[in-house]
């Protein structure tokens, strides 16, 4: 193993041990079908302008489509979500079902069941390194009230947490 790989196992292992929630991005791409991506790269940005973040692996089968739209969704995902998750994180599956999703005022990717959901205009892209960060202008935002609990990621795997959910 050449010590660049061995440094990049490092990294990932390291990088690994941030505990995170996982999110749908959601668009449409140029033939108007609406494809899902999984991710944790997701942050809260800025509230006034509201704008949130999340990073686009460029060697990812979705960047053209997502690249060359202007909007995006992203779908936090509830515990009970983890087969969506993986079938949205397994190249060659990215299309949504007509039944899992509701489109948002602007006609957006809104998934069902998702804990919170963010309608975004593309504001900003910044190259860095071998992803692409992605700024959203959040146009809509919405919110479960319901004590559920979300999907958490970790050290390579899903985890349940210990608290109660509310
Ligand atoms: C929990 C989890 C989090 C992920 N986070 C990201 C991410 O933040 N950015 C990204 O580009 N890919 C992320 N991925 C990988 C993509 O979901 C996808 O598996 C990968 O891009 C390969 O498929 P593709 O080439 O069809 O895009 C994540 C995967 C999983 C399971």
């Amino acid at each position: 193993m050449s010590s660049e790989m061995l440094q990049q196992k490092a990294l990932r292992q390291a990088f690994g041990n941030f505990g995170t929630g996982v999110a749908l991005i959601g668009v449409h791409d140029a033939n108007q079908k609406a494809v899902g991506l999984t991710i944790n790269s997701f942050a809260s940005v800025s509230l006034e302008p509201a704008l949130l973040s999340w990073c686009l692996a460029k060697d990812s089968q979705l960047f053209a489509p997502i690249t060359d739209a202007d909007r995006f969704s992203v779908n936090i995902l509830a515990a009970d979500q983890t087969e969506l998750s993986n079938r949205m994180a397994m190249p060659g599956e990215h299309l949504f079902q007509a039944d899992e999703w509701t489109a948002s005022a602007s006609g957006g990717i809104f998934v069902n069941g998702a804990l919170a959901q963010f309608d975004c205009r593309l504001h900003q892209t910044i190259e860095a390194g071998d992803h692409v960060v992605f700024l959203g202008a959040i146009e809509e935002a919405w919110a479960c009230d319901q004590a559920r609990d979300p999907l958490v990621y970790f050290r390579g795997g899903y985890r349940q947490l210990l608290g109660d959910g509310a």
